[in-house]
């Protein structure tokens, strides 16, 4: 029996039903940094198994089942005869396409193939085999995923409306990729009340999608493979080689042939074309520019991990065995290649027969390694938002990361309140945490400062809205948005400012060595970033001050900035309160710490109730300044303190009163940016549209924070409006000089959250 794309789609089906429940994927920080794979080395060929049974391989094309047989003709006369029993049989499987070789390895009649590693994660997740190895080209395990047109035609703005070419329905680079990107630009709008088909086949006026099954007709009006009602002998739009345009080379060919406008396939296939075609076909580049196709590290639409080899769970070793086996006898340094290659398929006038030609070794994978640490936890995330384990409820909610019980609250008011999609809260224990469960799938979106949107930048999460500030923040009319977003830096910012009490008249800000501070957090874009260069990097030598966590901690006699740790800690309470509770979360990164955030490095100048732990001087943001003096004398944390016991240490070591904000300052703070994954943009922003819409007999109100006793609680009091950043990148929102200071500080300031994104498979790739 055969398992079909209807069989398929009816197993989504079947699972849909049984997904009633949302399962939060908790962070796994420790397991992304155990390595996951090893490099095969040694050739242990003698001993490795005895079940006198034949290795079976599992091909798609006749020219495959030809290399095939090759390699079992070769294997038979290379191996020692002691070996005979073992793997010097190969026998070769012809199967109908992927999904064929799938149930045929899952039945026992196959026992390997090399497939896409979309339609790698499906074999694991939905039929349960496992992965032994995986593809390794010149450049690593991954690979571009890139958009080729005729030159001039076309450009990434205008894909609507055209005849698209793909590899292979859920392949990496023809569809999960794209359509990731498409959706993050919200070109793609999927409410996910239909199938990310249907989306597609509206999307595009016609298409060629090998093994996208039968019920979007749309999605295979392009392709050629041969009709017939008879299934086997039909290979019309199946994902096998008898049609003709299936995999990236058939892709490649779809648009050569004349009947479609784009081609959407790996970086791999274009490596190797030739002078004429370099001529007349270019890159869409997510700019809206085109480029030569040699272009395509810094002109594509993302990055992902290439084929890789699956087999039975029971079977995996003897498959790492085998692929040990074979690739140190015909890999590209096998004692036997002048007999056999495995990486090269010419000599069968094919291409990327049994494994793609570009691959340069094969990397088997540890017994024990999570799909998601092969894989990549980002692409694991887009293809559980894409709907490959079907859609489950997650899929309809929005999960918003909150980071302590005060957010907590009023996110559950705020669920409450939405009329939209449902909301659920989900707590984590700060910022960087949210970071993480986002790229774990475990939320969807959180409020970010600037710098923790810049390490989300270096996380591969894409920002949605931004935070407006100010009268001027109206919501835009619906015609007006594009514009809009122009002047989003010119629009008037948040300004750091440090604040002492009046009456310590020997501070300024050129004597901060050696005092007491309050930050509001560490890595906060003014009270540690900005805070910067008239501190730690105002120093004369620079390379005393390069990494400014351990500068600071020099720097300061001791400090409250929570999240950091040391003498820049022991200044923090905790939990502690007025009725003198004990001081747990001390130091954390989030409003438990009592001295958190800007509300918080206001308590923490004027100190504990009982007098003690206090600061000489608080850096803070002077947004909601004058109603935080008020709220806590009100609240009676420092009674009787009016904004007039207070005043601003200037840059230019003068002093001012609070009020004056707008003259003396550390500088502007660029605006929280909201992020979330590429797949979820649409779905967040429409959220955060709705959300803010009057909502008629509600008190809630998304951007106060004091009845909860605290400050910009998941957004900045200040905030008027959220603004969507549509395409507009970090840098552009962040401005290019906050952007900088931030790249070289963190070139030399370790964060862990950097190495733990920088280790995610095919996040990060020096683009050459
Ligand atoms: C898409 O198809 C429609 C109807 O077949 C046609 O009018 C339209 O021009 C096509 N669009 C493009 C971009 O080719
Ligand atoms: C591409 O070309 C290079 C040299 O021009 C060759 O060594 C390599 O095998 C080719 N790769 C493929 C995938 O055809
Ligand atoms: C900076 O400090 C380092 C370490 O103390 C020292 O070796 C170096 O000479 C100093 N550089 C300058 C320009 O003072
Ligand atoms: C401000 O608060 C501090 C700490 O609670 C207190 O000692 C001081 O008396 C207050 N200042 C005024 C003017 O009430
Ligand atoms: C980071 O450091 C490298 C080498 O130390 C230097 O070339 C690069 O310019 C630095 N980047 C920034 C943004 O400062
Ligand atoms: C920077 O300083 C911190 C705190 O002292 C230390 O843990 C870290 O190893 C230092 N180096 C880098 C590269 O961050």
């Amino acid at each position: 029996m055969r398992v079909s794309l209807i069989a398929l789609e009816s197993w989504y089906e079947a699972r849909r039903r049984f997904q009633h429940r949302v399962e939060p994927a908790l962070c796994c920080t420790s397991a992304i940094m155990t390595a996951v794979t090893t490099t095969i080395l040694v050739l242990t060929t003698v001993t490795l198994l005895s079940t006198g049974k034949k290795f079976r391989w599992c091909t798609l094309s006749d020219l495959e089942q030809r290399k095939c047989a090759e390699l079992s003709k070769v294997l038979l006369n290379v191996l020692p005869p002691a070996t005979i029993n073992s793997f010097a049989r190969v026998s070769c499987i012809r199967a109908h396409d992927t999904y064929d070789c799938i149930e045929k390895i899952r039945m026992n009649k196959a026992d390997a193939v090399s497939l896409d590693a979309g339609v790698v994660y499906s074999a694991v997740k939905l039929f349960g085999l496992t992965m032994a190895a995986k593809e390794v080209y010149a450049e690593g395990a991954c690979i571009f995923a890139v958009a080729v047109a005729r030159q001039g035609t076309l450009n990434i703005q205008k894909l609507k409306g055209t005849r698209s070419c793909h590899n292979g329905a859920r392949w990496t680079s023809g569809w999960n990729i794209p359509l990731g990107f498409l959706l993050a630009r919200n070109d793609l709008i999927w409410d996910e009340d239909q199938p990310l088909s249907h989306v597609i086949s509206d999307y595009f006026n016609a298409s060629c999608i090998p093994g996208i099954g039968v019920t979007t007709p749309q999605l295979c009006s392009l392709c050629q493979g041969q009709k017939s009602f008879i299934r086997e002998k039909n290979h019309f739009c199946e994902s096998s080689g008898d049609e003709p345009f299936y995999a990236s080379e058939g892709a490649f060919r779809c648009l050569k042939s004349g009947i479609a406008d784009v081609a959407f396939l790996d970086h791999l296939t274009i490596m190797n074309v030739t002078e004429s075609e370099h001529e007349e076909y270019e890159l869409l580049c997510p700019d809206g520019s085109t480029a030569h196709l040699n272009a395509y590290g810094n002109c594509n639409l993302g990055h992902g991990p290439g084929r890789a080899v699956v087999t039975r769970d029971n079977f995996q070793k003897i498959t790492k065995k085998f692929l040990t086996l074979i690739q140190n006898l015909f890999g590209k340094k096998g004692k036997e290649r002048a007999r056999f290659e495995l990486f090269t398929s010419a000599p069968f006038s094919g291409k990327n027969l049994l494994f793609h030609d570009a691959t340069q070794h094969l990397q088997v994978v540890e017994e024990e390694a999570e799909l998601s640490h092969v894989l990549g936890l980002d692409y694991v995330a887009l293809l559980q938002g894409l709907g490959h384990e079907g859609s489950s409820l997650s899929n309809s909610l929005v999960r918003w990361c909150c980071i302590s019980n005060a957010e907590l609250r009023k996110c559950e008011e705020w669920a409450l309140n939405v009329k939209s999609d449902p909301l659920v809260c989900v707590q984590a224990d700060s910022m960087i945490n949210c970071i993480e469960l986002i790229k774990n799938n475990g939320a969807d979106a959180v409020t970010l400062d600037a710098t923790h949107a810049y390490f989300a930048k270096k996380c591969a999460l894409v920002p949605v809205a931004a935070e407006c500030y100010g009268l001027e923040c109206t919501k835009p009319r619906r015609e007006e948005r594009k514009e809009w977003l122009t002047p989003l830096t010119a629009l008037p910012p948040i300004y750091t400012v440090a604040l002492t009490k009046k009456n310590a008249k020997h501070i300024n800000i050129h004597n901060l060595e050696g005092r007491r501070s309050c930050h509001s957090h560490v890595y906060s874009p003014g009270g540690w970033l900005l805070l910067s260069q008239y501190t730690v990097r105002a120093l004369e030598n620079e390379s005393l001050s390069c990494n400014i966590s351990s500068a600071y901690q020099d720097y300061f006699w001791k400090s409250c900035m929570p999240g950091a740790n040391g003498n820049l800690c022991k200044v923090c309470i905790g939990q502690k309160d007025m009725e003198g509770d004990k001081g747990l979360a001390r130091c954390a990164a989030n409003h438990d710490e009592r001295y958190y955030g800007n509300m918080g490095a206001l308590r923490c100048l004027l100190g504990d109730p009982s007098g003690r732990n206090f600061g000489d001087v608080a850096f803070l943001e002077h947004h909601n300044l004058l109603q935080n003096i008020e709220y806590l004398d009100s609240s009676g944390w420092g009674a009787g303190n009016a904004s007039s016991d207070f005043e601003l240490l200037c840059p230019d070591g003068l002093r001012a009163a609070v009020e004056d904000w707008k003259t003396c300052n550390l500088g502007p703070v660029p605006s929280n940016i909201v992020v979330t994954r590429s797949v979820t943009v649409s779905k967040i922003n429409s959220f955060l549209q709705h959300s803010q819409e009057p909502s008629p007999g509600s008190t809630f109100q998304l951007f106060q924070s004091q009845q909860y006793g605290e400050s910009d609680l998941l957004f900045k009091d200040a905030t008027h409006y959220l603004v969507p950043t549509r395409q507009l990148d970090y840098e552009a929102i962040l401005g290019a000089s906050f952007f900088q200071l931030a790249a070289s500080v963190f070139n030399c300031t370790h964060a862990d959250i950097l190495d733990l994104c920088r280790q995610d498979t095919c996040t990060y790739t020096a683009p050459h």
